[in-house]
């Protein structure tokens, strides 16, 4: 009989030792398994006297509940423990600082090309977007570069090996120039009836691509186009529009600016324009810095407009340029390679 109950005792340290599930499931089998000692009390049984089996029954089943209680509890407290452990392993220390995001900045790029449509907005430019992917007709046909023309080798162009709907080869537009067509196409398709139609005042800031790579030319660059038309725009019209421009974006006004004769074939004449610094590192030097002229009338012709009745300037700079005059960076590379440090420094 004490013995009997002895077992209970016996039995809830053996599971307290046990440390965790599997040991515990392990210790059970020692008392209520198959080859268990609860178990064996039973086999024991059947050899007593039958008015002796009753009492002895009901005892060792009052002792098994006692012992699987014990193991219940026990198997409690350890999952209970295990969560405890989890729950600590994973907390979460409210008390640490948090971690801020860096604060992230502007590409010196993207400065420029902002400045640039803002300095035109101020002046009445409306500012459009278009295709880097172009086709042949608009970057080359329609800008009076015809197929075999000389001028067209002015610029290495990146072919785009799939073909257009149309038949023509697609490539990645060397200039921005397409993009005087496209709006000058869209505006007069607007404005069909009216007469005269309002002008044509617009920039196109831009990606262009060409078949180069040095200190100063990168396969992908960046260029605005700037297009006026109306009845009476001159070149006296281009010169103080860009000559404002360029004290605007520099914010200074000792600035010399230099149309100096060149060719295109979408302008005619066509000029090279040169800015020099009047002070500073740069000082005394001619500084080349857009391609422009007037529009040649059969461009005008390609927009959809009579060139005895329209006529204005167009010309299309470079924003890396700009950029890196504006900052003094010598190599246009680095703003290409997306080092922190020196991007960081516009920020
Ligand atoms: N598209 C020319 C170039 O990229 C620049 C230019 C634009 C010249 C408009 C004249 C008029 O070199």
């Amino acid at each position: 009989m004490n013995s009997l109950h002895a077992l209970i005792d016996q039995a809830r340290a053996d599971f307290a030792r046990a440390a965790d599930a599997a040991a515990l499931e392990n210790t059970k089998a020692r008392y209520l398994g198959k080859a268990g000692l609860i178990t064996a009390e039973m086999k024991a049984l059947a050899s007593l006297a039958p008015e002796d089996k009753r009492a002895r029954g009901a005892e060792i089943n009052a002792v098994k509940q006692a012992i699987e209680r014990a193991l219940q509890d026990r198997r409690d407290a350890i999952e209970q423990a295990a969560l405890q452990a989890q729950l600590e392993a994973q907390a979460i220390d409210v008390t640490l600082p948090g971690r801020v995001a860096d604060r992230g900045g502007l590409h010196p790029l993207t400065r420029s090309w902002m400045r640039v449509e803002q300095i035109f907005r101020s002046i009445g430019f409306d500012v459009a977007d278009g295709p880097e992917i172009e086709d042949d007709w608009t970057n080359f046909t329609a800008l009076n570069s015809p197929q075999n023309h000389p001028a067209r080798s002015m610029q290495d162009t990146f072919y785009v090996d799939v073909d257009d709907v149309h038949g023509q080869p697609l490539l990645l537009r060397t200039h921005t120039s397409p993009m005087q067509v496209r709006y000058a196409r869209m505006h007069v398709q607007r404005q069909a009836a009216a007469s005269p139609m309002s002008p044509i005042k617009v920039i196109a800031p831009g990606r262009t691509y060409r078949v180069d790579s040095d200190a100063t030319h990168s396969p992908m660059f960046h260029q605005f186009e700037g297009l006026w038309i109306d009845t009476d725009v001159s070149m006296a019209d281009l010169k103080g529009t860009f000559t404002g421009f360029l004290k605007a974006f520099f914010e200074r006004d000792d600035i010399l600016v230099r149309f100096r004769p060149s060719y295109f074939p979408f302008t005619e004449p066509s000029a090279e324009i040169d800015m020099m610094f009047e002070s500073g590192p740069l000082k005394g030097r001619w500084l080349e810095l857009a391609g422009s002229g007037q529009v040649h009338p059969t461009v005008v012709r390609n927009f959809g407009l009579d060139p005895e009745r329209y006529i204005g300037f167009a010309f299309g700079s470079g924003i890396d340029r700009l950029t890196m005059l504006r900052y003094g960076v010598t190599d246009l590379r680095l703003f290409y390679e997306n080092d922190l440090r020196f991007l960081q420094q516009f920020a």
